[in-house]
């Protein structure tokens, strides 16, 4: 496997290894220092970021070695109408690895057919984004210390959120994991999600509306931002943007070891008082992306340590 479009490309005991090689990491940074010495990768970003961006480039950093890229289109040649082949042909020239965002959903899977080094998939549209998927497992294994026999909400939406399309899909293949699907009408998972991941793997779930009446069953939260992006109309965007705001006081129900995740930018769906409590993560899961990345540079370099 060259690269990472898909979560699903990664098997549970591939999983398991990016997992050890990131304890690892945590625990003996110095080891990985040079791993990477002399290698570059190229963040090529049609699309804003700041946690995905920047925590690759601090991992090829804390690796060893050297980034170069582009944060937005219209400073690339994308924006003189460029095909996203042509460009990641270029950049293979330049870079020993790729990750790329972009705002069509399967332009890194075109790229990676393009490119002649392996390439990361760092969010494509409204479809994927197993990078992310990678830092909320290390965060939900750090913080329960298994996948199995876990009920996860996953609350907000979940139409277009792809963090939560990719954490679906990872999650399916663990045992007695159950799902709560908490979104308004408008926003429910994709159809083809239901049927071809949660379905066809057996899992049990229920989509449903109220997130204070699911709160109390739930091992983890995980909440997403309406995604204004993805939005055609902004009047719509405005009515649904604030269905669902965590608050301590819908926190006094959930159970004391319940883990609260975001793959943030957040707006309002989790009021900041909520930073302070204990089973708030979502700022541990920032900080778990960058050693998941480090380990997945290593892995599809092909660097051992
Ligand atoms: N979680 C995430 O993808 O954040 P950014 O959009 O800031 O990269």
């Amino acid at each position: 496997m060259n690269n990472l479009i898909d979560i699903m490309q990664l098997s549970t005991e591939e999983i398991q290894q990016l997992i050890d090689t990131a304890l690892d990491i945590i625990d003996k940074p110095d080891k990985y220092a040079d791993s990477c010495k002399r290698k570059k990768l190229a963040t090529l970003f049609f699309e804003p970021s700041t946690r995905t961006r920047l925590s690759f480039e601090a991992a090829m950093y804390e690796l060893g070695g050297n980034v170069l890229g582009f944060s937005e289109a219209k400073s690339s040649s994308a924006s003189k109408g460029e095909s996203v082949s042509d460009t990641v042909r270029a950049v293979s020239c330049y870079a020993d690895i790729i990750a790329m965002r972009h705002p069509k959903e399967g332009a890194p899977l075109v790229a990676s057919r393009a490119a002649s080094v392996p390439v990361i998939n760092a969010g494509d549209g409204g479809h994927y984004h197993p990078t992310q998927t990678l830092a909320d497992l290390l965060t939900i294994y750090r913080e329960k210390g298994t996948f199995n026999n876990l009920t996860v909400g996953l609350c907000g939406d979940l139409q277009f959120g792809r963090t939560v399309h990719s954490l679906i899909s990872a999650m399916s293949r663990y045992k007695g994991v159950k799902f709560v699907l908490i979104s308004p009408e408008e926003l429910k998972v994709p159809r083809y999600i239901i049927t071809d991941v949660i379905e066809a793997n057996g899992i049990e779930y229920k989509e449903v509306t109220s997130l204070e009446d699911s709160i109390p069953e739930l091992d983890v939260l995980y909440m997403t931002r309406v995604q204004k992006e993805r939005f055609v109309n902004e009047a719509e965007y405005q009515r649904l943007k604030d269905t669902y705001i965590l608050d301590t006081d819908k926190l006094r129900d959930a159970r004391a070891d319940m883990i609260v995740m975001h793959p943030l930018p957040r707006v309002n769906e989790i009021s900041v008082s909520v930073d302070d409590d204990p089973r708030a993560c979502y700022f541990k899961q920032v900080l778990n992306g960058k050693y998941m990345r480090m380990a997945l540079i290593l892995k599809l370099l092909e660097v051992t340590v």
